[in-house]
């Protein structure tokens, strides 16, 4: 089959591979009909965190399956159907609780939580192919309409969407809240998104990007470039000084300035001044345990130093981690089928796999309109 291949930093190309099999009786293999690029991507592809040389990447996917193990029994070969991005058992303790992000049992290294191509998620090859494995895929496989309806909302049901979703499920947004979002890519934008769907009161979307604050604007949300107007200033103007009751953190570890210096604790730093004393802040954005090209020693070995003491003084919650997919993906299927969710108006490019290269090198670039690329195998 023809695959996205990780060669090294800041070098994909699309390649002959073999062909995935079923290797245990619970697999399945899904032909992909939609694989995502995510800003997650851009960890390996920017050398930002270590993989391994030839490994397929993509972790945001859907298609049809072509094969069953012989132990699956809910799946059926012809189903349309959406890969959440974490591999899980659906059978150890954390499974169980409902943390498919941190399952004890997909990932060989023994550490909780795995997934389709990235570090330290197991070694599993990622759909950016025309075939992919899943393992467990009676667990991990969401079942959709048949047909090519909704195929571009659908295609964001494997991660942004519940993970935006996530971010305000962490933050407790509700009915009435006020919401600051840090960062306009995919993830941010959908949390705004999901911020609204929860009845949020305003939200408020911080970024520098003008082309991805004009989305943020289109779904009803107050757009802040800060590479302009300090956030924190225009978020506590704009709250009479109060702040806002949820605070979402949608940028991840390299956190930079309007010109382009990183500094890993700065996003944390201005939710803590944003969000009310007794508020609650989300963290979808990746912080990682090891970065080698980080700034500073500190930030090497993922030790990022913010605003904790103001924090607990204002009694702030604070939480995050990845997004257990299966605990909304089946919701936002039903919000998206009945009408009442089109989370696709953030999608900017759909590209066929040989055009991998350059969507990579334009979307790592944040080039002008490369919000969201979809790749059709
Ligand atoms: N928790 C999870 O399960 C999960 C799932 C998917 C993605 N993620 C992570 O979420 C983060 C966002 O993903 P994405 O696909 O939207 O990425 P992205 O790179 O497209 O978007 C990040 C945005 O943050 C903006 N930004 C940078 N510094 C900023 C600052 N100081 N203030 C405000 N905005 C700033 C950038 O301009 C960019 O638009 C990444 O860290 C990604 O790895 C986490
Ligand atoms: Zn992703
Ligand atoms: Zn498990």
């Amino acid at each position: 089959m023809r695959a996205v291949v990780f060669k090294r930093p800041r070098k994909v190309s699309v390649e002959k591979v073999d062909d995935p099999r079923i290797e245990a009786p619970l697999d399945a293999i899904v032909r992909i009909t939609t694989t995502n690029i995510c800003g997650s991507d851009l960890h390996p592809y920017e050398g930002r965190a270590v993989l391994k040389p030839g490994m397929v990447l993509g972790h945001e996917n859907m298609g049809v399956v072509e094969e069953v193990g012989p132990g699956v029994e809910r799946i059926k070969v012809g189903d349309r159907v959406s890969v959440p991005f974490n591999i899980a058992c659906g059978t150890c303790r954390n499974c169980d609780d409902g943390f498919t992000s941190a399952c004890l049992r997909a990932n060989p290294s023994g550490r909780p939580g795995a997934g389709y191509g990235y570090p330290m998620m197991g070694d599993y090859w990622g759909g950016q192919a025309e075939f992919l494995r899943v393992p467990w895929a009676d667990t991990n496989l969401l079942r959709l309409p048949e047909g090519k309806d909704h195929e571009r909302d659908f295609a964001l049901l494997s991660d942004v969407f519940p993970t935006g979703f996530h971010g305000a499920e962490l933050a407790q947004v509700g009915a009435g809240s006020t919401v600051a979002v840090f960062g306009a890519g995919a993830v941010g934008l959908l949390a705004a998104h999901s911020s609204i769907l929860r009845g949020a009161a305003r939200v408020f979307v911080v970024d520098k990007e003008p082309d991805r604050l004009a989305l943020a604007t289109q779904i009803g949300a107050t757009a802040i470039n800060f590479a302009e107007t300090d956030p924190s200033e225009a978020i506590m103007d704009a709250t009479g000084g109060f702040g806002v009751d949820c605070g979402i953190e949608a940028v991840g570890y390299q956190a930079h300035d309007a010109a382009g210096k990183e500094h890993p604790a700065m996003v944390l730093d201005r939710l803590v001044d944003v969000v009310r004393a007794t508020g609650r802040i989300g963290v979808l954005g990746v912080y990682v345990e090891q970065d080698p090209g980080a700034a500073n020693k500190q930030a090497k070995q993922g030790r990022v130093a913010f605003d904790y003491g103001t924090a607990f003084m204002k009694g702030i919650s604070i939480a995050g981690g990845q997004c257990p997919v299966k605990k909304y993906n089946r919701y936002l299927r039903d919000l998206i089928m009945a009408g009442r969710a089109t989370p696709s108006w953030l999608v900017s490019h759909e590209l066929s796999l040989d055009e991998a290269p350059t969507a990579y090198k334009k979307f790592d670039a944040r080039a002008d309109g490369y919000t969201k690329v979809l790749l059709h195998p």
